[in-house]
């Protein structure tokens, strides 16, 4: 699919760019080669960085070894 039709830009080529260290808009469109001609895709390039950004921050899930009373009948 395309994100950006004036330059041809793929939703591929854009979350491959954010992996590769694109942060903001510019950046994005510097790695891409995507100049911005009409405009229409900056609020969907936007979400494509805000969605890094969540994923980025996300807190992972600590892994968190059962209680002992729970393994060896103990307690
Ligand atoms: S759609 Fe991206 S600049 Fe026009």
């Amino acid at each position: 699919m395309y994100v950006c039709t004036c330059n041809a830009v793929t939703e591929r080529e854009v979350r491959q760019a954010i992996t590769e260290g694109a942060r903001t808009n510019a950046q994005l469109r510097q790695r891409l080669d995507a100049k911005r001609v009409c405009g229409s895709c900056d609020d969907c390039l936007e979400e494509y960085l805000a969605e890094a950004s969540e994923e980025q921050y996300e807190i992972p899930t600590p892994f968190v070894f059962p209680a002992p009373c729970l393994t060896n009948g103990a307690g």
